[in-house]
């Protein structure tokens, strides 16, 4: 684009807070690389897997992370999804186990069990808020994969407080350096101090629970923060409390909302594309078979 962002305001592709409109624009009309600036900063836009490949994978050590993201460490620290490296490998590295292909099995079994479970609460006439609902299921599933427990008061409350958090996210990276007014009494600011100390003091105490019950107990549950707790590094270090902390954040935060958006996204598009919703009613009867006979799916499927 010639000129900057918000000279195209008017139109229809260049809403604020709409930023899907504007990226479904280029696609269509730039292709697989645009570029667009907002006010001083340029912007571009891959759309083709083969650059994106080169940015993450290829050439990824010449990239750091877009300021969006980083401006996250406020709230997740140095966690998984905004430290760079070496921070960042070392941390892949200790929670690798923890993400291995027979544990993500384990998993599976857990999310089928809590997705039958809520199936069969739908059975009744009557109209569903499929977002809310899936927002509702993959909060009970980080729930019992993360922390081996039920949506209990905590994990209520760090999903309140995050939310909180969430809501004044883009008011609060509009700072040039948030870093600088944090401590400041400015009242979003405010907010978001508060939500951040509760979430703290709830993290750290199932830390410091789970700590308390040994290393025997430890080794036999099977969640990722027991995992997370029991891993090591190649040379014997373990991750400190802090670090601890801010992964637990991270997986709850990038784990949870994306999937019921994705999730919500899913069914409304089955809904609208009704040849794609026949075909995998189809599969599922196929493979998991049909009426009283039908069973689960499971990771293999
Ligand atoms: C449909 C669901 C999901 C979507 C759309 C999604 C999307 C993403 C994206 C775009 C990134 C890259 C962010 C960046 O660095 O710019 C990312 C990273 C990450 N996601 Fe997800 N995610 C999903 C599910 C999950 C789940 C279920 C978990 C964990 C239980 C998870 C954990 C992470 C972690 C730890 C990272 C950082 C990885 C690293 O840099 O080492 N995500 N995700």
């Amino acid at each position: 684009m010639k000129r900057a962002l918000p000279f195209y305001l008017h139109k229809p592709w260049a809403r604020i807070g709409r930023p899907i409109r504007l990226f479904e624009y280029m696609a269509k009309h730039l292709g697989p690389i645009g570029h667009y600036r907002l006010f001083n900063i340029h912007i571009v836009f891959l759309n083709e897997p083969e650059y994106i490949r080169e940015v993450l994978i290829n050439q990824g050590g010449s990239f750091v992370r877009e300021r969006t993201i980083r401006r996250l460490k406020i709230l997740l620290g140095e966690g998984l999804l905004t430290s760079d490296d070496p921070t960042h490998k070392r941390s892949r590295r200790i929670a690798a186990p923890a993400f291995h292909r027979q544990r993500i099995s384990s998993y599976a079994e857990t999310m089928v069990a809590s997705a039958a479970a809520m199936r069969s609460t739908w059975h009744s006439s009557g109209e569903i808020d499929i977002a809310a609902t899936m927002m509702q299921l993959s909060l009970e599933i980080v729930a019992r994969t993360l922390f081996s427990t039920e949506v209990d008061a905590d994990i209520r409350a760090i999903n309140d407080q995050t939310n909180v958090i969430m809501g004044i996210y883009n008011y609060l990276i509009a700072f040039p350096n948030l870093e600088a007014v944090l401590h400041w009494p400015i009242p979003g600011v405010m907010r978001f101090r508060k939500a951040r100390q509760k979430l703290d003091r709830i993290i750290t105490r199932i830390i410091a629970d789970r700590k308390a019950e040994g290393a025997e107990k430890l080794a036999q549950r099977s969640d990722l923060l027991s995992l997370l707790l029991v891993a090591r590094d190649e040379d014997g270090s373990e991750l400190s409390d802090e670090q601890l902390r801010d992964e637990v954040m991270t997986i709850f935060l990038a784990g949870y909302e994306t999937t019921a958006n994705a999730l919500t996204w899913t069914w409304y598009l089955l809904t609208l594309n009704p040849g794609a919703d026949a075909r995998m009613a189809e599969e599922l009867r196929k493979v998991l078979g049909e009426g009283e006979a039908a069973r689960l799916p499971t990771l293999e499927d």
